[in-house]
């Protein structure tokens, strides 16, 4: 039986990776912080541990994998990566993590390596207009990310490509754009747009408004969660390392998508811009050069997977209000 590892396997992309390779017929187990938040892991085995702590690694990685995919890091939306106040922290777990996986599938035997970078490792000179923003992979240099979690997925995404050179691991790398679907942060302080505006639309009075950072003209594409996993797989047993965009072409404003989750719901409510961290000005993926390596791209319409988020978040919401409530 194949055996896969997935480090991160207690968070949002993790725990639906986790079912995924389960279904395929994997052996899998699981590392995180923290087990999944909303529903039983399918791991066979899952380890509570910290990645940051060399020890903990090399029990992680006990008994060999075929596939590793590391998905563990110190993220979150708009509200925890851009504010500023957690660079050091955001830096400094994230780099530590990647600097001890790395040591560690080099000493243990491991199939392949995959390592989730993300968009905002892109220029913001390139995404300073909201209409025309440039991600393509060739775009990454001179490097001028907006954020420091961007430099530290440069930094790693340089980390694990030096290690597939001096040490012989074969590692592939995906820059994730803004992925999104159930089970994911939507009330701690980490959570993304999609999830940050549709709790506030469930929650909002009738005819109601609801805030939002900046002043929406910002632009976003969002992928939904499945296809992000499509495609981490479709690349992780390719023959292609990449970088490659991970994330969908079908780029809004935010005061477009927050119409789109407002029709899902049913409900017409005023929108108040006011000040916030909104990172930079435009972003969508360009996916000529996974569809040219891969032979597939994301094509879910956006509308679709929003409709089965809202849902989940509007359930949670209302859970969250009869879990709250005085008893009668
Ligand atoms: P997530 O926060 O839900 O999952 C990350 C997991 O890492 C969490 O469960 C967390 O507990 C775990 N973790 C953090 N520090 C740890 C430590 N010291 N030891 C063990 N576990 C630790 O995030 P996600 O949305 O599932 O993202 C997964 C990966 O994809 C991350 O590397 C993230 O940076 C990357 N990514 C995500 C997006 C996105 O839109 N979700 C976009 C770009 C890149
Ligand atoms: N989170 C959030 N909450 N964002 C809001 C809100 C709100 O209430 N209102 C408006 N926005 C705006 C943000 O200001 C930002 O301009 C845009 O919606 C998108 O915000 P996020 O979804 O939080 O993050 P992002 O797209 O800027 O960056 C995310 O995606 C990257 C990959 O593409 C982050 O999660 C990064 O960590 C990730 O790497």
């Amino acid at each position: 039986m194949k055996r896969a590892l997935v480090l991160g396997g207690g968070g949002f992309i993790g725990s639906h990776l986790v079912k995924r390779l389960k279904g395929e017929g994997f052996w899998v187990r699981a590392a995180d912080l923290k087990k999944p938040r909303y529903a039983e892991t399918a791991a066979d085995d899952f380890h509570v541990a910290d990645l940051r702590d060399y020890g903990s690694v090399e029990r992680v990685f006990e008994g060999g994998f075929d596939e590793v995919y590391q998905l563990a890091a110190d993220m979150g939306g708009a509200g925890f990566v851009f504010t500023g106040e957690n660079d050091a922290d955001i830096m400094h777990n994230s780099a530590q993590i990647n600097l001890n996986v790395l040591e560690v599938s080099r000493r243990i035997p491991v199939g392949r390596i995959f390592y989730s970078s993300s968009a905002c490792m892109y220029p913001e000179y390139n995404q300073l207009d909201p209409d025309n923003p440039n991600c393509t992979e060739g775009s990454a240099y001179p490097a001028a990310p907006d954020s420091e979690y961007g430099w530290e997925k440069l930094f790693s995404e340089r980390l694990y490509f030096a290690y597939a050179r001096n040490h012989g691991l074969t590692v592939r790398v995906a820059r994730y754009h803004n992925i999104f679907g159930p089970e994911g942060s939507w009330d701690d302080g980490r959570e993304k747009a999609p999830a940050a505006l549709s709790r506030k639309i469930a929650m909002a009075p009738e005819g109601g408004e609801i805030e939002m950072w900046g002043d929406g003209r910002q632009t976003r594409s969002f992928l939904f969660v499945d296809e992000c996993i499509e495609g981490t797989l479709r690349l992780m047993r390719s023959d292609f390392a990449g970088p490659v965009n991970i994330g969908s072409d079908e780029m809004v404003s935010i005061n477009q998508f927050a119409d789109m989750i407002m029709q899902i719901a049913g409900r017409t409510l005023t929108v108040r811009h006011i000040d916030g961290p909104t990172g930079v000005r435009g972003r969508n993926s360009d996916n000529a050069l996974i569809l040219e390596r891969l032979g597939w791209a994301p094509s879910r319409p956006l509308a679709e997977g929003l409709a089965v988020t809202y849902r989940w978040i509007e359930s949670q919401v209302k859970l969250g209000c009869s879990d709250s409530a005085p008893d009668a």
